[in-house]
C-alpha cells in the first residue's frame, strides 16, 4: 500500500517508528507535513495539494495531529475522508477528543465508566457541583491540559473554590471532577489498535505525587488487562471513531473509570516499557483495513430522502418485550436494527429470531417518519427529539458481545 503519516515532526520517535515498519513491510511510505496542504474543493471533485503540487493518491493515511494545529489538522483529515482514502483516525474523533470534556460528553451517554464530572460556570454553581460529584478531595482539571500540568487535587472545599475561580479568572475552562482515591498514583494506558487492545502499560507516581504521568517522574510497567478493561478501552475507542486510540482508565473496585481518549497516542513510551511492536501492529493493521476507509453516516443517509438512523429505546413496560425483532414488525416496516445494545453488550446485526428485552436500545435504519412514530409520545416529550439521527459517536465497527 501506499501510505502518508501526517506529522509535523519528520524525526519524533513515533513518525519514525511507523515509516520504518510501513518500509520494513515492503510499504511505500511518506511523511507529509500537515501544514503544506491546500484543500481544494470544486463540485464532485474533493481535492488536495502538498507543497502546491497535486497530491498522488495514497491508500491509507496515520494522522497524527498536535493540539495547535487541530482546526487546520482536522479540516485535512475531512479531505482525505472525502476522497475515500482510509484514515486511521477520523477527523471528527480527532476533535470529539481533543478535551477531556468534549470526549466525556460524548462517552457518558454509553455504558462506559467515567469519574464523575461536572462542568460550570458560574460562581454561585461551584459548591453545589463539588458536592453532586461527592464532595472533596475533588480534582481539578484544565479541559487541554497535557502532562498532568493543569491537574490539581483540591483538598477543602475552600481550596478547590479558589483553585477554580483563580483559573476561571485567566479565562481558563475547568472541570470539576471526583478524586478517584482507590487509583491515587496510578493510571493505566491501553492502546488500541482497530478492535483490540495491543499493549498496556501502568503509570505509578513516585512519592507523595497523586498525578500518574511520565513527565512527572512515574514509572511504567507492563500489563496484561483483563476482558473488562480491554472492552472498555476497544468500546472507547469505537465510540470516538478512532481506530488508533491511548486510552487512559483508573482502576477502581467497580472497574475501570475512563479518564481520556487521546487519538495521537505516542509510541515511545509504550514501546519501551512493553518492548512490542506498536508501530508494525498499526501498519498491520491499516493494510488489512485499507479497502474499507470510514463512512460518515451521517453525510450519506442524507441523500436518501426521508430515512436516516434513529436510536429506538425499549422502555420497561414496552409491548414490544418478550417479542422477536421479527415479531415487532420493524421489519415489515422496512426498518433495519443494526445494532441492538443490551446494558455494556452490543450486538451488531441482530438477527430477526433475537428476543427484545427491557432497556434495549435500537439502532435502526429505516424512514424516519415511520420510526418517528414507534416512539410513545411521552418519551418524546420528556427528551425530544429522542429520535434523532446520530452522528459520529455511531460504532464505527462492533465488539462481539
Ligand atoms: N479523577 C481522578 N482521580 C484520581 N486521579 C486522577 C484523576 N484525574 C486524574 N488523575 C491523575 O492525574 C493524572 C493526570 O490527569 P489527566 O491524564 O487527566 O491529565 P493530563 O495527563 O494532564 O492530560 P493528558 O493525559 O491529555 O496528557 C492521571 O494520570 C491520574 O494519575
Ligand atoms: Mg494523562
Amino acid at each position: 500500500m501506499k501510505l502518508a503519516i501526517l506529522s509535523r515532526g519528520p524525526n519524533c520517535y513515533s513518525t519514525q517508528r511507523l515509516k520504518e515498519a510501513a518500509v520494513s513491510r515492503g510499504h511505500s511510505v511518506r511523511v507529509l507535513d500537515t501544514l503544506r496542504f491546500s484543500i481544494d474543493l470544486r463540485k464532485g471533485e474533493p481535492d488536495l495539494y502538498y507543497r502546491s503540487k497535486h497530491l498522488s493518491d495514497y491508500d491509507a493515511i496515520v494522522p497524527r495531529i498536535g493540539a495547535s494545529i487541530t482546526y487546520f489538522g482536522t479540516a485535512v483529515v475531512r479531505q482525505f475522508e472525502q476522497m475515500d482514502v482510509f484514515t486511521t483516525s477520523a477527523s471528527a474523533g480527532i476533535s470529539n477528543s481533543r478535551d477531556k470534556l468534549r470526549c466525556l460528553q460524548i462517552l457518558s451517554r454509553h455504558q462506559i465508566g467515567i469519574p464523575a464530572t461536572t462542568f460550570v460556570r458560574e460562581r454561585k454553581d461551584i459548591l453545589p457541583a463539588i458536592e453532586r460529584v461527592g464532595g472533596v478531595p475533588i480534582v481539578v482539571k484544565l479541559l487541554e491540559g497535557t502532562q498532568g500540568v493543569g491537574v490539581i487535587l483540591a483538598e477543602t472545599v475552600q481550596s478547590a473554590e479558589a483553585i477554580i475561580q483563580t483559573l476561571q479568572s485567566t479565562k481558563q475552562n475547568v472541570l470539576i471532577q471526583r478524586f478517584v482515591s482507590e487509583s491515587r498514583g496510578r493510571d493505566i494506558r491501553a492502546f488500541v489498535v482497530g478492535d483490540r487492545v495491543v499493549a498496556a502499560m501502568r503509570r505509578t507516581a513516585q512519592g507523595q505525587e497523586f498525578r500518574s504521568n511520565v513527565h512527572r517522574g512515574a514509572i511504567a510497567e507492563r500489563v496484561i488487562l483483563d476482558e473488562t478493561y480491554c472492552e472498555t478501552a476497544v468500546r472507547c475507542a469505537q465510540i470516538m471513531g478512532l481506530r488508533v486510540a491511548g486510552v487512559d482508565m483508573l482502576e477502581t473496585k467497580e472497574g475501570p473509570q475512563v479518564m481520556e481518549v487521546n487519538s495521537s497516542p505516542g509510541l515511545e513510551g509504550i514501546e519501551n516499557c512493553t518492548q512490542l511492536d506498536i508501530a508494525g501492529a498499526i501498519v498491520d493493521y491499516v493494510a488489512a483495513q485499507v479497502d474499507f476507509p470510514e463512512i460518515d453516516l451521517r453525510q450519506r443517509l442524507t441523500v436518501s430522502r426521508g430515512y436516516g438512523v434513529t436510536e429506538i429505546h425499549i422502555p420497561a413496560g414496552s409491548k414490544f418485550i418478550g417479542q422477536t425483532i421479527d415479531e415487532s414488525g420493524l421489519p415489515e416496516l422496512d426498518i433495519n436494527v443494526l445494532t441492538l445494545y443490551r446494558g455494556t453488550t452490543v450486538i451488531p446485526n441482530p438477527r430477526l429470531k433475537r428476543t427484545l428485552e427491557p432497556e434495549d436500545r435500537l439502532l435502526c435504519f429505516g424512514k424516519m417518519e415511520v420510526m418517528r412514530s414507534m416512539v410513545p409520545e411521552r418519551n418524546r416529550r420528556k427528551r425530544s427529539p429522542k429520535v434523532k439521527v446520530l452522528s459520529t459517536d455511531v460504532p464505527t465497527h462492533e465488539t462481539t458481545p
